[in-house]
């Protein structure tokens, strides 16, 4: 006689498959970046599990997976979320999603629900920008939200150009681009993710859903100095470009401070060439900034990069500000969001600082999202957790919410 289906087994067994793939011993935690060789092993083993279960795999134009269980489109449920990380990053943001998405088919088969409307696993492809810098590449790209122009020309620390990429994992860059076919397959999107705060845990429940998320940008500055000898140029004679980039860190944090509800982090700055006995040729910083809405974003990025200028000016070097992201506050469809809530007899609905896939969809199509509990808050670090029996209860609220959406 077959075994009982057990959604701790499945979860448990599908996670630990992934365990071993992206470990990064450097930095601890996991690095899987967007068609590198760990996020690629984690796309083969998505789609054997897919065809294993019977679901019709296709890669859509922009190397996003879908996964489908009926014909695809149209007014299709969609649900899934990203396999790549950022570097040094934990096992749940992105996974999660899909070994939820995975294993809530599994326990609809097992009860035998026959879905009307067909039902979608999507995974997205370069969620976190870790490679090419760009959050959300794989939505954006099938939304329309980023030319594709500009997204074939972005270029990953190795120089590599995202059409190289992709033309690298089979795709055609050519064909990269709004997908109309793909989007309008989409009748509503789903995200199950971790929660990345710690609201769950003082509300004391293991899941909840989203009501917004913060508006969000990236911009790249480039302090160009003279690059020099550390023991034989006179501090005077020098144009250090590492000092106007000190400044625009503590400027990020003091401008942000002073805003209500703004966020504001330096999380990635590279000095050129990099070397203990030599003074940069050129520094760039990497800004992450978020607030509210787009008003306190933009006057958040304004005062932090006339902090830049003045400090750029006053050490003799030249500066350049790129923007390199941007994406308004989303607000769920209030809708979609009450009845996903409803479903689970009333989950609380709270906002969150971290970006999704789901946040681009949200423009396009009914958009809602699950969040598991994270006992610590802690994500974007091998610290980010969820406990198996929040997972599990995720597990089960989405195959509800399936249930109810393709019912
Ligand atoms: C992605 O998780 C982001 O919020 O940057
Ligand atoms: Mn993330
Ligand atoms: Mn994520």
């Amino acid at each position: 006689m077959k075994d009982a289906f057990r959604t701790p087994d499945a979860w448990k067994d599908a996670f630990q498959a992934l365990s071993e793939v992206g470990v990064d011993r450097r930095r601890g935690g996991y690095s899987r970046h967007g068609f590198d060789r760990a996020e690629l092993e984690l796309r083969a083993w998505f789609t054997e599990e897919a065809l294993r279960r019977g679901l019709a795999v296709r890669t859509d134009r922009n190397g996003n997976l879908w996964a489908w269980w009926g014909e695809p489109g149209p007014d299709a449920v969609v649900t899934g979320s990203h396999l790549d990380s950022v570097p040094g990053g934990g096992a749940f943001d992105g996974p999660l999603g899909v070994i939820a998405a995975l294993v809530a088919v599994d326990m609809l088969r097992a009860k035998g629900f026959a879905p009307a409307k067909p039902i979608a696993i999507v995974v997205f492809a370069e969620e976190e920008g870790g490679r090419f810098g760009v959050p959300c590449l794989g939505s954006r790209l099938l939304t329309g939200s980023i030319d594709a122009d500009a997204a074939r020309r972005l270029t990953d620390p190795d120089g590599v150009t995202l059409a190289e990429a992709v033309t690298a994992a089979g795709l055609d860059p050519a064909r990269l681009g709004r997908d109309d076919e793909a989007l309008a397959a989409v009748g509503r999107f789903v995200e199950l993710h971790v929660e990345q705060g710690r609201g769950l845990v003082d509300l004391d429940a293991s899941v909840g859903v989203a009501s917004s998320i913060l508006a969000h940008g990236r911009w790249r500055f480039r302090f160009s100095g003279e690059g020099n000898h550390a023991g034989a140029t006179p501090l005077g004679d020098r144009r250090d470009p590492m000092l106007p980039a000190s400044a625009l860190v503590l400027a990020t944090r003091r401008v942000a401070s002073a805003v209500d509800g703004a966020r504001a982090t330096v999380g990635r700055l590279v000095p050129n060439p990099g070397g203990t006995n030599v003074i940069s040729s050129t520094v760039d910083v990497w800004l992450d900034a978020r607030a509210p809405d787009d008003a306190r974003t933009r006057a958040v990025v304004e005062e932090i990069t006339a902090a830049a200028r003045s400090a750029a000016a006053g050490e003799g070097c030249e500066l350049t500000v790129a923007e390199e992201s941007y994406g308004d506050t989303v607000h769920f469809d209030t809708g979609l969001r009450d009845e996903v809530s409803g479903v689970l007899g009333g989950v609380p609905a709270l906002p969150t600082g971290a970006g999704h896939d789901a946040g681009i969809l949200a423009a396009h199509v009914p958009t809602a999202m699950l969040f598991v509990r994270n006992p610590t808050g802690v994500s974007h670090a091998p610290a980010e957790h969820a406990e198996l029996a929040d997972c599990v209860a995720g597990v089960e609220a989405l195959a509800a919410v399936l249930e109810r959406l393709a019912g």
